[in-house]
């Protein structure tokens, strides 16, 4: 199934619930400003929530030197707007072959091209556009992976076509299994592979149909999902992300028994919600990596990428029909994707923290903001021709190539970047003490 989707059956929220969140909310802005204030951290959250922006938490452009060539470490690259880009696209659907179908709006009909012509300004500094030629010298004889469902392909296709403009890799992949993809630049020597994991741990589906008909899903919460957690060792760089997939029903496992579901509909199953569920996949999904002796490589969390339905859930009338980008004061993280995103930056603390001790690195990809302002950006119903029979038939969760997700991979050399600079520095920091770290 195509779609990393399924109908949200969100319980409706209780007070308490509200309440909890205001409060883990509320406890997660005071405490994390003061312990990581290095971190970069998404200040666009703070001033989502609060309409007074505290002089130590608001950001502050005039009192950062104006940086020029790139981002430094002081800029939070992360918060800031989208700007006109007359330049772009830099690659077509005639230009690139590793357009996924679903995600080649032109081909089926989309008649506005602006959602192409934007580019990403972060507040106080700017993101370059990827330059291919140096994305491939500082991957040279590396290797890359994106762990995750479709979302994460998405982006790995747009990495494949913005690199296309110097060369395309060559498919090596060890199996015919679309889910587990391979790659070679052969200049470069670097390899990219897709493992396609929806749930992230070990999964299986219960029933194809459910009690939504979009599938129910065993979820073993505490087990890893093998498919990739032992073909990862040796690679240098991990994109881990997830989300859309825990909206559909499922059963939830740990130490092999059922502790509970999400809208699963089984007598007598608890209903933990979705977001027990996320929380404790992406726990483990960490925990994973941290248990493995060999991996010295960098492990890196895209952040949670909303979907943009509007008047309707997806199968009831929802569709994404804007054609421009939001302004930052036009919308706001809420409800399940707060929640979801909040999730996930939390088990990714915890993990850093837990992950330091044996020399693991953790970067953050905070994809967030940038995407929930592009509801402009998905393929809606130019995801196949008017009279196909597909699952969901205006997607607002994907995003159409060339579009809105090229941006992601700036972030992703931005990161690469920087890595030098922050491993030298981590290294300072613990002492000296790891001697294996490369
Ligand atoms: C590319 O998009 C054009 C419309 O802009 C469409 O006519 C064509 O079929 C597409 N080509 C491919 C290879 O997808
Ligand atoms: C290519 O890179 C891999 C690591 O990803 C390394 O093991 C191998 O020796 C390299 N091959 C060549 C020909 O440089
Ligand atoms: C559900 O729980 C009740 C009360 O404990 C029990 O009588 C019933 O058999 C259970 N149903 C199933 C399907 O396990
Ligand atoms: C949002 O900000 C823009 C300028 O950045 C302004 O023109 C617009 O009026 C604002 N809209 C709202 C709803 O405050
Ligand atoms: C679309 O496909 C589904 C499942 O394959 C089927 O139940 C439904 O009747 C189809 N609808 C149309 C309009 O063909």
């Amino acid at each position: 199934m195509e779609t990393p989707f399924g109908r949200s059956h969100g319980q409706p929220k209780t007070t308490t619930i509200v309440l909890t969140l205001i409060l883990l909310t509320l406890l997660f802005l005071t405490i994390i400003p003061v312990f990581y204030p290095s971190l970069g951290y998404p200040f666009f959250l703070l001033k989502a929530l609060s309409p007074k922006p505290s002089p130590t938490t608001a950001y502050q452009p005039e009192l950062q030197t104006p940086i020029k060539i790139t981002a430094g470490e002081d800029c939070d690259i992360f918060s800031g707007k989208w700007v006109p880009n007359h330049n772009a696209p830099y690659y077509t659907n005639t230009t690139c072959w590793a357009i996924h179908e679903h995600q080649n709006c032109m081909k089926y009909g989309r008649p506005d091209t602006n959602f192409m012509k934007w580019k990403w300004k972060p507040e106080g500094c700017e993101l370059p556009i990827l330059n291919p030629a140096q994305f491939l010298e500082i991957v040279r004889g590396k290797s890359l992976a994106f762990i995750g469902d479709s979302v994460s392909r998405n982006q790995m296709q747009s990495l494949i076509c913005l690199l296309s403009r110097l060369e395309y890799p060559k498919d090596v992949s060890q199996t015919k299994d679309e889910s587990f993809k391979r790659w070679i630049y052969p200049s470069y020597n670097f390899t990219m592979a897709f493992f396609s994991t929806p749930h992230l741990v070990k999964a299986e589906e219960r029933d194809p149909n459910g009690p939504t008909h979009t599938g129910l899903f065993n979820l073993y919460l505490d087990e890893f999902d093998e498919r990739w957690t032992t073909q990862i060792e040796e690679f240098d760089y991990l994109i881990i992300s997830g989300g859309h997939w825990f909206d559909r029903p499922m059963v939830f496992y740990e130490n092999h028994h059922i502790v509970g579901g999400h809208y699963c509909l089984i007598e007598n199953v608890t209903d933990l919600t979705k977001f027990y569920g996320l929380r404790k996949a992406f726990r483990t999904t960490f925990r994973a990596i941290n248990s493995l002796e060999n991996f010295k490589g960098v492990t890196i969390l895209r952040t949670f990428a909303p979907s943009h339905f509007e008047n309707g859930v997806w199968n009831q009338g929802g569709n994404c029909v804007r054609r421009k980008p939001f302004e930052r004061n036009e919308t706001t993280l809420d409800g399940d994707s707060l929640e979801f995103y909040m999730i996930q930056i939390e088990e990714f603390e915890s993990a850093k923290r837990d992950g330091r001790k044996k020399g693991k690195r953790y970067r953050l990809m905070d994809t967030t903001q940038a995407s929930l302002l592009r509801p402009d950006g998905h393929p809606s119903r130019y995801g196949h021709w008017p009279h196909e029979n597909v699952t969901l038939y205006n997607d607002c969760v994907h995003w159409c190539l060339p579009g809105p997700i090229d941006t992601w991979n700036d972030f992703l050399l931005h990161i690469l970047k920087m890595e030098g600079v922050r491993s030298h520095q981590e290294r300072l920091y613990s002492g000296g003490e790891r001697t294996g770290f490369k």
